[in-house]
């Protein structure tokens, strides 16, 4: 096992000493529901709410049997740009509590502002989707870290509530809790209401969800497109208009950056994820991490796929064995897609070229193992789809449709090359993977310029200051609102 020299050092959100050990990462890959914590991310966009990773390769679980390093030398954190939230007193409102992209991304903002020393609150309203054990977890996690969780129907919600300097409110559908729960109150309280919405589907443009919307101080949304949809959508269809709305871009979390910065760590991932898809370390792996369903395009990308081998045998190309590995599968779920997708490589019979793995909240692993991610989401495309930036921090070249965020992450030609959704898109993207798999310089070109973009504008470090300005209008705002009630 390969020995590991890397003296990094790492402060983890907003100036907590984390005992960084790269291994960290690797514990994760043994029990998401324990680590939690640490190095936890959306694995699935967070427009997906319903996906709950718990499937962990476990041929990935040997390499956690490596041995446990002195905790790094600390590095003093730059100030935070969330500093000014310190004392404040903060309400996180979350539909559920679940290791789904929309609470994953809460919980982190909630991490980050008790790093700063707000005060914290949490509070889930929905049914759990997860097992008990899960939430459990996931509660405690958060009382380690100072942010107290508690019902969302007691009076304790209701006054902290209006005691609050903010009230965030997690996707659109946590609009329901408003008048739910508050019910005479509400009114006091959507001054200082900052609405955070991850969703870009029509059955969330209901005035059920949203009819306050109008009336809260702002609204963070995760790409221009999206917004520019919601404010679209909200007023054709429900003649509401939205509040004040502010575009945050998401940022990778410091712990998967110190695995994508750490070539040990990625080297040793490689060779086991490898190892356990029986592809070989020359061989040119594609993938789409995403949970299997139409929106995100399994079946169009394995029909690029099989076209780009078609391509590749009829031009005689000198490349090593191709692959695709589809992340993300059930097949407990017993979709029609996934028996579709699995027919459709017995079929055409390249069931040596294409793996599926189950769903994970793990991608790490599977970042550092592969040469490409495909995003290849259809329609109106992701909101943001952070496993796109995650796999730029890898630094992997994108193949991605050109639309939803994906369009505002990848610079087409630059750090990735974007096709057209649909079926007019399958045979750019299979050319795309013949020219990637061919010119390797150039995806390694590709992959090295993805990383210098994501040290620019993706980092966890930018995204507290994006949220950071929001905040401060926010709670301008609020203030200038209610002093003018008084
Ligand atoms: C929103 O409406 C404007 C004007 O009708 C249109 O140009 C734009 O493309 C629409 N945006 C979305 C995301 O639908
Ligand atoms: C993947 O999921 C299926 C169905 O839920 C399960 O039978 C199988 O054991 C899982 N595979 C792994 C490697 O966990
Ligand atoms: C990406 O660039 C290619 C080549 O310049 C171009 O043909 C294509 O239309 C571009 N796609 C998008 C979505 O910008
Ligand atoms: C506060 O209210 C005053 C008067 O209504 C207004 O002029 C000012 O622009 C407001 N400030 C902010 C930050 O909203």
């Amino acid at each position: 096992m390969a020995k590991h020299t890397a003296a990094s050092a790492a402060v983890g959100w907003g100036g907590h000493h984390l005992q960084k050990r790269w291994l960290l990462a690797l514990l994760v890959m043994l029990s998401v529901s324990t680590v939690i914590a640490f190095f936890l991310r959306a694995a699935f966009d967070s427009c997906d709410r319903n996906v709950s990773g718990n499937d962990v390769i476990s041929s990935a679980r040997n390499a956690v049997q490596i041995a446990d390093k002195p905790s790094p030398p600390i590095v003093a954190a730059k100030p935070s740009p969330l500093s000014f939230m310190k004392s404040k007193i903060v309400l996180l409102v979350s539909h559920e509590l679940s290791l789904s992209g929309g609470p994953l991304l809460l919980m982190e903002l909630a991490f980050l502002l008790r790093s700063v020393g707000a005060e914290v609150y949490w509070i889930t309203f929905m049914k759990p989707s997860e097992t008990d054990e899960v939430i459990y977890s996931l509660e405690h996690k958060m009382l380690d870290r100072g942010v107290q969780a508690f019902s969302a129907y007691g009076k304790e919600a209701i006054d902290t509530a209006l005691r609050a300097d903010l009230v965030v409110l997690n996707t659109a559908v946590a609009g329901k809790w408003l008048d739910y729960v508050l019910k005479d109150d509400v009114q006091r309280v959507l001054p200082k209401v900052l609405w955070w919405i991850h969703e870009m589907r029509g059955h969330y443009f209901k005035l059920d969800y949203v009819k306050h919307l109008p009336f809260v101080a702002g609204a963070m949304i995760d790409s221009h497109v999206t917004a520019e949809y919601w404010k679209n959508r909200t007023l054709e269809r429900l003649k509401i208009k939205m509040p004040e709305t502010y575009v945050v871009h998401l940022g990778n979390s410091n712990e998967l950056m110190q695995v994508a910065e750490d070539s040990v760590a990625k080297r040793v991932l490689r060779e086991h994820v490898r190892e356990s898809l029986g592809v070989r370390n020359e061989d040119v792996l594609f993938a789409l991490i995403n949970s299997v369903s139409r929106g995100k395009g399994q079946d169009l990308f394995l029909r690029s796929f099989y076209e780009a081998l078609q391509l590749i045998k009829q031009k005689k190309l000198q490349v090593p064995p191709l692959h695709a590995v589809i992340v993300g599968s059930d097949m407990s779920a017993h979709t029609k897609l996934e028996t579709e997708l699995r027919d459709y490589v017995m079929q055409k019979k390249i069931q040596d070229r294409v793996h599926f793995v189950n769903k994970t909240l793990t991608v790490a692993p599977y970042l550092a193992a592969i040469d490409v991610l495909v995003q290849n989401s259809q329609g109106r495309g992701e909101c943001f789809g952070r496993i796109t930036i995650e796999a730029m921090a890898f630094q992997l070249p994108v193949l991605g449709t050109g639309a939803g965020g994906t369009a505002e992450i990848v610079v087409n030609g630059t750090t990735g090359l974007l096709h057209p959704g649909g079926k007019e898109g399958v045979a750019p993207l299979a050319k795309h993977i013949v020219k990637l798999a061919t010119h390797v310089e150039r995806r390694l070109t590709i992959g090295k310029r993805g990383y210098e973009r994501v040290k620019e504008r993706f980092l966890e470090q930018h995204m507290a200051e994006r949220i950071g300005g929001v905040l401060k209008q926010v709670l301008r705002k609020s203030k200038n609102k209610s002093s003018k009630q008084l």
